[in-house]
């Protein structure tokens, strides 16, 4: 691949040259595809083509839409081919959720709605006065979260309705399959307010509001003996439900990430190790509202590393860390 695309969010992505890092043409998807947006981390197979989500904005409100592109040329900004494989229809069309990126194994994708609920309404006024979208979201600690699951090749969806009590996301890490389970590994936490408040003006103040936390209100299903999962290397458990499978997810950390002040923006080597089983991934340590450490975790074990001392800081890395 000759250039890396950087979209986030919106219908276009920026070209830039990863060797001189030259910001290069800008790629509008709605030329080639009727999508608003998209996320700023599409997913490739091995066969070079190019996945993403994206919104459409319609008589049925905002709606995430599958998208493959570009087959066998591993560039997400070749739009070529794109078509709508699969789109996701929200619990409440009036609510549709926040996403920021999702998880592609060998056989599946999945979307998670959570309750970081947009206000649609809010959303079009701010649109057409060009106002900041702050306050657009609103977090429902009220609600469950719901994980999608559609046939990558198909975009069928998985009848079965997974899901878990509420919980916010930004970053997921890997997803892989193991004799018919789906695993899947993602940042997450069960404050969504993080998000909702996530402005300039409380990251310059004191944090209260970063800080402040709201319990959870959904409904409760504890575990018990009837797990549904026979994995040895995991603790997480499933139980089905009259209507529902419902899960209970395994932290993959021990106490010693709590000095760093948890971790965000993970990754892995994706070249190797996406949709497949993998040891290692990298994040960053969030002792301060910004990262101000470098983190890699062995999955195996648990073993936290800093690789990256606080007060130091990387502006370009040429070529990845992984092993
Ligand atoms: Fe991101």
């Amino acid at each position: 691949m000759n250039f890396v695309p950087y979209p986030t969010e919106t219908k276009f992505m920026r070209r830039i040259d990863p060797v001189s890092l030259e910001t290069k043409e800008k790629v509008d998807w709605s030329k080639n595809i009727a999508i608003n947006a998209a996320t700023a981390h599409p997913h490739h197979d091995r066969e070079g083509a190019t996945y993403n989500l994206g919104n459409s904005y319609g008589r049925r409100g905002v709606m995430p839409h599958l998208f493959p592109a570009g087959e066998g040329k591993n560039d997400a900004a070749d739009l070529s081919g794109a078509e709508i494989l699969c789109s996701i229809p929200a619990s409440d069309p009036r609510k549709p959720s926040y996403y920021h990126s999702f998880v592609m194994s060998e056989n599946y994708i999945v979307f998670i709605e959570q309750p970081i609920k947009l206000d649609l309404l809010k959303f079009m006024l701010y649109r057409v006065a060009g106002k900041s979208f702050h306050k657009v979201m609103s977090w429902n600690p009220e609600l469950e979260t719901i994980f999608h699951v559609a046939d990558r090749r198909t975009g069928q969806l998985i009848k079965t309705k997974y899901y878990s009590s509420a919980m916010f996301t930004l970053h997921q890490l890997n997803a892989y399959e193991d004799n018919r389970y789906l695993i899947m590994d993602m940042c997450c936490g069960d404050d969504g307010n993080v998000i909702v408040d996530f402005t300039m003006e409380n990251l310059w103040a004191s944090g209260e509001e970063l800080d402040k936390v709201i319990p959870s209100q959904s409904k409760t299903y504890e575990p018990n003996d009837h797990s549904l999962i026979n994995l040895p290397y995991t603790t997480a458990t499933a139980v089905k439900t009259i209507t529902v499978v419902f899960l209970f997810h395994e932290d993959l950390y021990n106490d010693d990430l709590l000095q760093y002040g948890g971790l965000e923006f993970p990754q892995i080597n994706y070249t190797y190790y996406n949709a497949r089983p993998y040891r290692y991934f990298y994040a960053c340590g969030f002792g301060h509202v910004f990262g101000d450490s470098l983190l890699k975790m062995n999955l195996n074990g648990k073993k936290l590393k800093m690789s990256l001392r606080r007060g130091e800081f990387l502006s370009v890395i040429k070529a990845p860390l992984m092993s």
